[in-house]
């Protein structure tokens, strides 16, 4: 393949540490498997433990409970979180994007000031140093000073913050029509195509 050629299936990191908003990496996770897109997996220790808190979903080695019934979970890889020697953690293997959803501040706080710990702040490292697309979901509420610092610091590095806020604009009626206005916009900052949200249309379509 010469270097210029795109491979047939994109491929993307998604790391899931332990902010609240399990629900947002579920989501992510089963909107990216829809599109076709292939799914270098992480979840933190802390990411199981709040994952199981808010769903009661246990994750063991099989990401395929979290999966939609009859998605293809070939396309999902779970890569342990302290292995910072698997492949994606190299700038030759690592998909087009790095995804952090839910991201808590403390990952924040270890990217922001170089960590590569594990690996889903290698991850981050890679893409940031690669020219790669990084996408941070945050979530805490309030922010304190070294929080909107560290944010910032990322941002100046070439991130893109997303925060975990949803709009309203849409009428959402339940709370997975919240959780998947943030999805399908994490999935249009990397010009990946989803069914499940339409987009926004200024309105038309509720007059
Ligand atoms: C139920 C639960 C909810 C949490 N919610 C948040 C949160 O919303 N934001 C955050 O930054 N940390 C939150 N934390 C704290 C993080 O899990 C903690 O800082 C942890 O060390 C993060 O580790 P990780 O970044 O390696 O996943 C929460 C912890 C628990 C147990």
């Amino acid at each position: 393949m010469s270097p210029a050629a795109k491979p047939d299936v994109r491929r993307v990191f998604l790391g899931v540490s332990g902010a609240s908003g399990a629900l947002y990496a579920v989501r992510t996770l089963q909107m990216l498997v829809a599109a076709g897109v292939a799914v270098d997996l992480v979840y933190s220790g802390a990411a199981r433990r709040v994952l199981q808190e808010e769903t009661s979903l246990i994750l063991q080695d099989d990401p395929s409970l979290l999966l939609e019934d009859g998605q293809d979970a070939s396309l999902v890889k779970l890569w342990p979180h302290g292995d910072i020697g698997a492949p994606p953690a190299s700038g030759t293997a690592l998909g087009e994007a790095v995804l952090l959803v839910p991201c808590s501040l403390s990952t924040v706080a270890g990217i922001a000031h170089g960590s590569a710990a594990n690996l889903l702040e290698r991850a981050a490292q890679v893409a940031l140093k690669e020219g790669r697309k990084l996408l941070v979901v945050p979530r805490e509420a309030p922010l304190g000073r070294t929080h909107l610092d560290n944010l910032s610091k990322l941002a100046w590095a070439g991130a893109t913050v997303l925060p975990a806020s949803p709009g309203f604009y849409h009428q959402p009626k339940t709370v997975l029509d919240l959780v998947d206005h943030v999805c399908a916009k994490i999935l249009a900052c990397c010009d990946i195509e989803q069914t499940q949200v339409p987009a926004w249309d200024g309105g038309l379509s509720q007059a």
